[in-house]
């Protein structure tokens, strides 16, 4: 008992000195980059706590603290986005399979990857690229009559063009998503481009427009997003900064939204190519963009710097999606946290020109990226998603929630059968991802407003590579009901979370989490429930809220007064 009450003592001081800061976050994360002073502060605290304690249990407990009090800023929903590239079945047989299919469809789209979507809310899609982008001509893809090209960014195959400006306009609309376009720097022309968004866009009987309506739709379409090119640096055209910031002034002037419902509201946002890494010469490239827009005139715009990260670890990419033990799982982990610092590194040069943050930080690319399936195109980047992925869009998540000021928008790569995808597709057959699941957890973070939580993360030791233990994010919806996600990291251990609130007084929980028997168990087409979340609840005991959350898992909950 007397240990027990020195361990809460020492609790409530660690809570102290962490409620006094303004910067607690900051202060846990230096813990895990490893700031001296406050590691060994910590370290010094919790091994006295520890050898108080009884020695397991306790060891496991992880105190976390919300303040209502203090919303932070919105979690847009976008940063739930999706990307939807032509590449390998992402698009052919992913979403269009044919009106004439015997899959069931919706004018060529299968209704139940379109189900499947619908239910995790996605808010944007970016298409048709990617590099596929800097070589598509849209007027290839339109009309009764499509012209059939190839693909030679991924595998070499043939491009049919069936599905097109009108197809993805139907998709997302089907899946009530809003359209992100990136337009062809590379090869294409401003003119190709602006006359692309006339066609859309146009309420006025104008040929495009005429020709629009001889498609199938007289009315304008809304166009949300505007890519201006795509990793111009390289496989968009290997540009200098130089020379891609005049091509993105003048698409920037000549491709307009003509659609009446977006000049004064909802006006179309336009995103420039930014980094894809944190060396100098991705420095350099977010820092040239970002000073030309601190002194841009009215004749040129932008409102996004786009950022490319994988998480690979080696290139080219050799870890396997299936079949990895816990140290392949580290390995991954770690290197998919380096994210925050990317984002940090990017977000404070963009500050330096942009201090109110009108340019949002957006992800468009991001996403485990493993070796190709054995047997499949190497070209199509067909992987298989595990609890692993769950895990990993976890923790990236939250890191862009807890960077919500900037970081506005991301995609993840990509939405169905490429790369960490949310849904694979085999003719007929149709499986729902790990990565899916948290997708569909985090719905309730859309448009949250973002509530800073307290927590000691913790460490876990694996093969010499050290991680975080916990990650927490919470969150009050619209309705005003708090949310908390939490991941549990640490592959065998449990972790008790024992929760406090100031400004609320949480009786119960209840929400879902998400986890299996191994780190790489994955849902196939013959298992397809082998990583699905279960219904998760709690409720307080002697007024204290406590959450037992299994190993690598991830849960999300709401607290009920
Ligand atoms: O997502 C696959 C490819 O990765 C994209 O086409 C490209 O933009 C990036 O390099």
């Amino acid at each position: 008992m007397a240990q027990k009450l020195a361990f809460r003592h020492l609790r409530a001081i660690q809570y102290r000195i962490l409620r006094r800061s303004q910067f607690r976050r900051t202060f846990l994360f230096a813990l895990q980059a490893g700031s001296p002073l406050v590691r060994s502060l910590l370290a010094s605290l919790t091994l006295l706590a520890v050898a108080m304690a009884a020695p397991v249990a306790a060891a496991q407990k992880v105190a976390l603290f919300i303040d209502v009090s203090k919303p932070g800023p919105k979690i847009d929903r976008n940063l739930f986005g999706q990307f939807a590239e032509h590449l390998g079945h992402g698009v052919y047989e992913g979403i269009w399979v044919g009106p004439d299919s015997k899959i069931p469809n919706t004018r060529g789209i299968r209704n139940d990857v379109v189900a499947a979507l619908k239910a995790i809310k996605v808010p944007n899609v970016r298409w048709p690229g990617g590099c596929f982008a800097d070589e598509y001509h849209w007027r290839k893809g339109i009309g009764p009559q499509r012209t059939v090209t190839l693909n030679p960014n991924w595998g070499g195959v043939i491009e049919p063009n069936t599905f097109g400006t009108t197809e993805f306009m139907d998709f997302l609309d089907q899946i009530g998503a809003e359209a992100y376009l990136s337009v062809n720097v590379g090869s294409g022309t401003p003119q190709e481009a602006a006359e692309w968004l006339e066609y859309l866009t146009t309420a006025q009987p104008t040929t495009l427009a005429k020709e629009r309506a001889a498609n199938g739709h007289p009315a304008p379409y809304k166009v949300a997003f505007l890519g201006i090119g795509n990793e111009s640096w390289d496989c968009g055209g290997n540009m200098t900064p130089d020379y891609y910031l005049s091509q993105l002034k003048i698409y920037s002037r000549f491709v307009r939204n003509f659609n009446p419902a977006q000049q004064d509201k909802q006006q179309m946002l336009k995103i420039a190519v930014g980094p894809g890494g944190s060396e100098s010469r991705w420095t350099e490239w977010t820092d040239a963009i970002m000073k030309a827009y601190q002194s841009h005139t009215w004749s040129w715009d932008m409102n996004g710097l786009s950022m490319h990260s994988y998480t690979v670890v080696k290139w080219p990419p050799s870890f396997t999606s299936v079949g990895f033990g816990e140290t392949e799982y580290a390995q991954i982990l770690k290197s998919t946290l380096e994210m925050n610092s990317l984002v940090e590194k990017h977000s404070a040069i963009m500050d330096k020109y942009d201090p109110e943050k009108k340019v949002a930080l957006v992800v468009d690319e991001w996403g485990g990226w493993y070796a190709p399936l054995p047997g499949s195109n190497p070209g199509f980047l067909a992987q298989q998603n595990s609890l692993r992925d769950a895990v990993l869009a976890a923790l990236n998540l939250n890191i862009f929630a807890r960077h919500a000021d900037r970081v506005r928008m991301a995609n993840i790569a990509q939405m169905i059968n490429v790369l960490q995808a949310m849904i694979l597709t085999d003719k007929e057959k149709m499986v729902l991802t790990p990565t899916y699941y948290v997708y569909k957890m985090y719905v309730p973070f859309q448009d949250a407003t973002f509530v800073p939580a307290t927590f000691d993360a913790g460490t876990f030791t694996h093969d010499g590579i050290t991680l975080p233990r916990i990650d927490a994010i919470a969150a009050k919806d619209k309705a005003g009901k708090l949310w908390l996600a939490i991941t549990n990291v640490d592959p065998n251990q449990s972790a008790e979370i024992e929760v406090t609130l100031a400004g609320m007084n949480a009786k119960s929980a209840a929400g879902e989490t998400l986890s299996a028997s191994k780190v790489d168990s994955v849902n196939s087409f013959d298992a397809p429930n082998t990583v699905v979340p279960k219904p998760f609840s709690a409720k307080a005991q002697d007024g204290k809220l406590t959450l037992k959350l299994e190993p690598k898992s991830v849960t999300a909950i709401a607290l009920e007064q």
